[in-house]
């Protein structure tokens, strides 16, 4: 997959190389999409009803602060994915030697082949940005495969109102019944929630969240 820079010559990059270069550019808690508490999707995950020892893993997770929370909460076994090597580091450098806790795979989920199932997907602000149904495809193949039968999946998009893109790609924006509907793997939507994100800019974004159960 490639993306065409938005602000220089034509020449298509990859799109992990964009990711890398978007947190070697600044520092995680200035990205438009930075939560101090990812109250939403903690929240969801709650309403789940797990035990600290449920599989979770956070697809595009990035240098998201839900891997700590979910560490003071107890759980005990937490995986993060992400396409950028240097999402996941600056991820590692913020945790210490808490990082030993969790599993760390660099990766592109349209790729990506799960050797283990989950009982907890989520995903922030990553599968809105498969514009490309091929890609949708291959996400969709990832999560059949990975989360086991009664799992839940916690899915955040911007919400149909929210951005049209973000980190100068486009997305695709989805209500909690465009987001089933797209999503299928036999899914059913249990709860929904919007959120107005402020960004660290100031700058506010909606999105909408969704607990789905297998
Ligand atoms: C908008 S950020 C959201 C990060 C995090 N989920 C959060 O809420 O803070 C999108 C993240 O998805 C990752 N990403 C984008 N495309 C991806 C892909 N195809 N596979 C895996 N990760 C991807 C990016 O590197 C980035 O960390």
């Amino acid at each position: 997959m490639a993306v065409n820079r938005s602000d220089g010559p034509e020449t298509p990059r990859s799109l992990q190389q964009h990711w890398e270069d978007v947190y070697a550019a600044r520092d995680p808690g200035e990205a438009s999409w930075y939560q101090t508490t990812p109250t939403a999707s903690l929240s969801l995950i709650r309403a789940s009803s797990v035990s600290p020892s449920t599989k979770i893993i956070d697809i595009g997770g990035g240098a998201s602060t839900l891997a700590d929370h979910l560490l003071g909460e107890g759980f005990s076994d937490i995986t993060v994915l992400d396409i950028s090597a240097n999402a996941i580091a600056g991820a590692q450098q913020r945790l210490g030697p808490a990082a030993s806790r969790v599993q760390w795979i660099t990766a592109d989920i349209t790729t990506w082949q799960p050797e283990t199932q989950y009982g907890i997907w989520h995903d922030r602000a990553v599968f809105h940005f498969l514009t490309n149904a091929g890609d949708r495809d291959a996400y969709r193949a990832a999560l059949t495969r990975a989360l086991l039968p009664g799992g839940s999946a916690i899915f955040s998009t911007f919400s149909l109102d929210g951005p049209e893109r973000c980190s100068g790609l486009p997305v695709q924006r989805y209500s909690p019944e465009s987001l089933a509907a797209e999503l299928g793997c036999g899914l059913t939507l249990v709860e929904s929630v919007t959120e107005d994100h402020h960004t660290p800019a100031g700058a506010i974004q909606r999105f909408v969240y969704c607990r789905f159960t297998r």
